[in-house]
Parts: C-alpha cells; sequence; structure tokens
C-alpha cells in the first residue's frame, strides 16, 4: 500500500506494533517439550487480548494464527500438537495481526536451547541479509537494488536464496503487490514509490535452494532436509528513509 493519509500511517503502525509485542510472546514460549500448537493457540489469545485479529486464521482456508516452521520447514508450518520442539531445533514463527482494517507480517527464526554453531549462522545471516537488503531500498532507485544485495550476502556465506516465495506489499490486504524477492539484478522491479509498506522476507537455506510443498498443502520444507531460516519485518519507505515498524 502507498499511504496517502497520515492516518493510515498510525493505522498500520499500530497493526505493527500489535505484530511485533505477538511475537516477542511466542519467543518468551519456547522451551523443549512445548508443542508448536500450544505455542499457536497462546499466540492466538494474546494477539485478541491486546485487541488484534489474527489475521493467518482462516487466510485462503490456512488453519492457525501462526506458522511455526521447524528446522528444514522453510515457511508454512501448521502447528501440531505431535510436532514438539526440542533442544537443538531452530523454529521460525511468523505472525500477521489485523488493526482496524490494516495489516503488520513478521518472522523471526528462534533457537532452541543449545543450538549446533551452523544454525546460528543461519539464523544472523538470514537477518543481516535483510538488512543488508533494506541499506539498498530508496525512493526513486529500483527495487531490485534491496533484492540483489540480500541474494548476494546470503550466497557470501555459501547459503542459497528461496526463489518460489517471496516478500509483498501490505496495507488493507496482507498481501499486495509488488512482489518483493530476495533475489535478482539490481535493475529488476519496480522504481521505489514513496510512503509504501513492504513485508521483507528472506528465507535462507543452508543447503541448497530446492523447496517442496507437503501433502498437508501448505508445509514448504527443503528438498536437502537441511535447515531453513525466517526473518522479515514490515517496513515503511519515505523520503527519509526505511522506517521498521515491527522491530
Ligand atoms: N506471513 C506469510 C507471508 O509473509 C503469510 C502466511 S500465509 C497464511 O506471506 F496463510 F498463513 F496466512
Ligand atoms: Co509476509
Amino acid at each position: 500500500m502507498v499511504a496517502k493519509t497520515a492516518n493510515e500511517i498510525v493505522l498500520m503502525k499500530k497493526a505493527c506494533e500489535l505484530t511485533k509485542k505477538a511475537l516477542d510472546y511466542a519467543e518468551s514460549l519456547i522451551k523443549p517439550g512445548i508443542s508448536t500448537l500450544d505455542l499457536d493457540k497462546k499466540i492466538n489469545l494474546y494477539i485478541i487480548e491486546c485487541g488484534g485479529i489474527p489475521s493467518f486464521l482462516g487466510y485462503e482456508g490456512y488453519p492457525a494464527s501462526a506458522c511455526i516452521s521447524v528446522n528444514d520447514v522453510v515457511v508454512h508450518g501448521i502447528p501440531s500438537k505431535s510436532i514438539i520442539l526440542k533442544e537443538g531445533d531452530i523454529v521460525s514463527i511468523d505472525v500477521g495481526v489485523l488493526y482496524k482494517g490494516f495489516n503488520g507480517d513478521a518472522a523471526r527464526t528462534f533457537p532452541v536451547g543449545k543450538i549446533s554453531p551452523e544454525k546460528q549462522k543461519l539464523i544472523d545471516v538470514t537477518k543481516q541479509s535483510f538488512f543488508e537488503g533494506i541499506s539498498h531500498l530508496r525512493v526513486g532507485g529500483k527495487l531490485g537494488e534491496m533484492s540483489s544485495a540480500i541474494q548476494k550476502y546470503a550466497e557470501s556465506y555459501g547459503f542459497s536464496v528461496v526463489r518460489e516465495l517471496v516478500g509483498h506489499g501490505i496495507g488493507r490486504n496482507m498481501h499486495e503487490m509488488p512482489n518483493v524477492p530476495n533475489y535478482g539484478k539490481e535493475t529488476d522491479g519496480i522504481t521505489v514509490p514513496e510512503n509504501i509498506f513492504l513485508a521483507v522476507e528472506p528465507m535462507i537455506n543452508m543447503g541448497k535452494k530446492e523447496i517442496y510443498l507437503e501433502n498437508d498443502g501448505w508445509t514448504i520444507r527443503t528438498r536437502d532436509g537441511l535447515p531453513s531460516a525466517h526473518y522479515e519485518n514490515t517496513i515503511l519507505v519515505t523520503r527519509n528513509g526505511v522506517e521498521i515498524l515491527t522491530l
């Protein structure tokens, strides 16, 4: 969405604040032994308590309030009572909050207890690829300047960028134009307008970039079975720079 009024910006900021609060709350619950369904139930109640609406629930038939993706699950892991977090796992939690008609969307990958240095590196590089990306984003520039910076950074560590899933514009709808890929050439994509809201969300695999969709119609896994990490924020791009609204 390109904001046309100051009020639209205020409401987007509030939706994003609630999204960030929900993620912080989710992080506080992570420990070995908890099921991803328990996590989801608590996240659902918390968002509602805070005055938001869990926007994923029912979205294109999605059955939960959060996507909870463990280890080789890239994104869209469906919470389940039989998926129990254990020490050494990494878990990506993606949540969306609708507030007064506006959407926030954000994700993080968290360690469960003590994890391997390789997994920690994957988490750190995925997060840093987001910051590298947005440092190349400017009004009047090409969106591809950000996309290519994300790709270059992740690949410089020997990791790979998922191609099939991309970030997106966001506002009154969770998914709006433009697509925001995490790969490509600097000259690709739209010329960035001012006051645009984007969900920027690198999905980075430790091994190869190939993924597949499970039979449940949602869960996306790496083909090689190696772990994947996700880092997403909703941002506002203005002439004065980039504001990260879910940080
Ligand atoms: N957060 C995801 C995205 O960035 C959307 C989750 S799909 C849903 O596109 F079905 F769970 F909503
Ligand atoms: Co998103």
